[in-house]
């Protein structure tokens, strides 16, 4: 199985997110406390751009997730969430349009990778939408079925190991 480090590079080669994305920190995040940040930033993305079912992108595994937020300032700009106890399923990882391209998601990817290794996950797992495929794959994910629909949106799963 693929190992989840960036493509081509190891980690000490790739930019911090404080220089490819000055001001921006990536911590943390509580589902209830954080809650007003974490649903700005998925509501732009998946419900306002992608069109997802408010119904759909908030569910009942957010309480029992572990979730990452990206701030600029005061301004979430990026999330994603683990699911531990789902098998180390990766989700929800968004970035604001206009902090794209900056090492924001990549930055949040580590955290959520960071997290599983303190949790002795294995192996991390997501339903990657196609168009963020490459995304995935820099960070070590592979392909490892065929191409679904869900909601609405077309995904694969990729996997990576964790060392
Ligand atoms: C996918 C997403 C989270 C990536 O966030 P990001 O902050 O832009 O990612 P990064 O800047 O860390 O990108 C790291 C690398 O991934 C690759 N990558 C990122 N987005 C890509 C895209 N749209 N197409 C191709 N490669 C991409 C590039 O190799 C990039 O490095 P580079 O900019 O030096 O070329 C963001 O585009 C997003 O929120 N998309 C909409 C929501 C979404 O699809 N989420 C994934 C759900 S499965």
């Amino acid at each position: 199985m693929a190992a989840c480090s960036p493509k081509g590079t190891d980690r000490a080669t790739v930019a911090p997110v404080a220089e490819r994305a000055a001001g921006v920190i990536v911590r943390d995040a509580d589902f209830t406390a954080d809650f007003a940040n974490l649903r700005f930033v998925r509501a732009t993305v998946f419900i306002a751009e992608q069109n997802v079912p408010v119904d759909l992108e908030f569910d009942d595994r957010d309480p029992l997730c572990r979730h990452v937020l990206a701030l600029e300032g005061t301004a979430p700009v990026g999330t994603g969430r683990l699911d531990v106890e789902y098998g180390g399923k990766v989700g929800r990882v968004a970035v604001i349009a206009s902090r794209r391209r900056g090492g924001v998601g990549t930055a949040v990817m580590e955290r959520l990778h960071e997290i599983a290794r303190a949790h002795r996950l294995p192996m991390l797992w997501c339903h990657a939408q196609l168009t963020a495929a490459p995304f995935y794959e820099r960070l070590g994910y592979r392909a490892t079925g065929a191409v679904f629909d869900e909601a609405g949106i077309d995904h694969v799963r990729m996997e990576c190991g964790l060392r």
